[in-house]
């Protein structure tokens, strides 16, 4: 067993660490403020390659493993998660499975604009259709060699920005998993339209809306995969994005046990520093074991997958624990700096509201206990 990170590993993980405190932690505050990542960060984020991550070098891509991809995603998401959800929804569902389904024409069109920083966003999620992702409605009719897309999706993280959109839907008339159809969809192609964004509680720098599809009609060869296998080829993009949800969380956690140090070194009270109170010193302990323990059980999923081998079970115990220990830490963090915390003088207010999504998106805690069990069943 080998607990040491490869020199190329580190390399992107210290080059992010210093692009994130350098481009990243002066503006974090504005940009959550705000609800806007200002255009010449993107530009400057797809000049670091960070929206061109995980595929294959000869469209574009650094052709990163996962442990560098997931190291990538949590020093962006140490300063500013809601940049970092950008790459990770970008790189994870939007990019992979244009570069592992579709066919070698449209990966060498598509991939190297991908890299450049077009953003890719993901659209599953309907109104009444969320941890139930078999239930979308969104239809793709067949039309000689087109589809016909039509149907509303929610929750396209990107939306706003995105150039393209991997799109969910049905053959209609029919229900279940069977029927449903992965799509490269482009931003500009008629009937396609930014219906509503979202005003969200956190990670405000990146966008979240509802894409409308009325007519839109999308050549055969935009189909990723077979037809059917679009639900098969979401959930494999889901399983990988876990992995990336688990290091963001880490890293807003991270930030969350930074600041709960710095604070409670300087805060004085019953004639001490907090930091010199067991009962602080006790808190810290705490935070910093469960950051670690999430951190292993992601790091795990990650080397299972750049080894080839079933990480499904993994990804989801990694996304579960990473997560839920993050919700913690950040509530830990924010105890700490007591009335502070609940202020937007001091970074721990906006990390409380950021990591909470991270329990919900790319499958709800509830979601990662149902693949676990699901699995260990299958097992016995
Ligand atoms: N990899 C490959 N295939 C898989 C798979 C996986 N991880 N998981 C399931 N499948 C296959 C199954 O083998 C099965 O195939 P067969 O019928 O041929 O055997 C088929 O898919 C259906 O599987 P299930 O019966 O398990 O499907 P289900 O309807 O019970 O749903 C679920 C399973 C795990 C609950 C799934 O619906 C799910 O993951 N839900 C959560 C959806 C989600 O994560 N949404 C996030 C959207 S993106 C987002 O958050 C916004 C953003 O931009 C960040």
């Amino acid at each position: 067993m080998d607990f040491e990170l490869t020199e190329n590993q580190r390399m992107m993980r210290d080059m992010t660490r210093d692009f994130a405190a350098r481009e990243l932690a002066p503006i974090a505050q504005e940009m959550d403020e705000e609800g806007h990542l200002p255009d010449d960060v993107l530009t400057k984020m797809a000049g670091a390659g960070f929206f061109a991550l995980s595929y294959p070098e000869k469209h574009g891509g650094l052709g990163l493993d996962t442990t560098s991809y997931g190291l990538v995603i949590e020093e962006l998401s140490r300063q500013a998660a809601g940049v970092a959800i950008m790459a990770m929804v970008h790189n994870s569902v939007g990019c992979y499975p244009v570069a592992s389904f579709a066919s070698e024409e449209v990966q060498a069109k598509v991939l190297p604009r991908m890299a450049a920083g077009e953003l890719a966003g993901f659209c599953i999620s309907e109104a009444g259709a969320g941890s139930d992702a078999a239930a979308l409605r969104c239809n793709a009719r067949r039309d000689g060699d087109h589809y016909v897309l039509d149907g509303e999706k929610m929750w396209v993280t990107n939306g706003a920005r995105a150039a393209f959109y991997v799109v969910l839907a049905r053959t209609p008339g029919t229900t279940g998993h069977r029927d449903i159809h992965a799509f490269l969809v482009e931003a500009g192609q008629d009937g396609v339209t930014v219906a509503k964004k979202e005003d969200k509680l956190g990670l405000r720098a990146s966008d979240t809306v509802v894409i409308s599809l009325e007519g839109v009609r999308v050549p055969e060869a935009h189909r990723l995969g077979d037809e059917g296998e679009g639900f098969k080829i979401a959930m494999q993009a889901l399983d990988g994005g876990r992995i990336g949800v688990a290091f963001q969380a880490l890293g807003i956690a991270r930030g969350c046990l930074d600041e709960a140090i710095g604070f409670a070194r300087q805060r004085e009270a019953f004639g001490a520093t907090l930091a010199d109170q067991p009962v602080i010193q006790h808190k810290l302990a705490d935070m910093a074991t469960e950051l670690d323990a999430g951190r292993l059980l992601a790091l795990r999923a990650a080397w299972l997958k750049d080894s080839g081998r079933p990480f499904t079970r993994e990804a989801a115990m990694a996304k579960l624990f990473a997560t839920e220990a993050a919700g913690r830490i950040a509530d830990e963090a924010l105890q700490i700096h007591g009335g502070y915390g609940y202020v937007k003088e001091y970074p721990v207010e906006r990390y409380y509201r950021d990591v909470r999504i991270t329990r919900i998106y790319e499958g709800a805690s509830e979601i990662q206990r149902l693949v676990i069990a699901r699995s260990l069943l299958r097992e016995q």
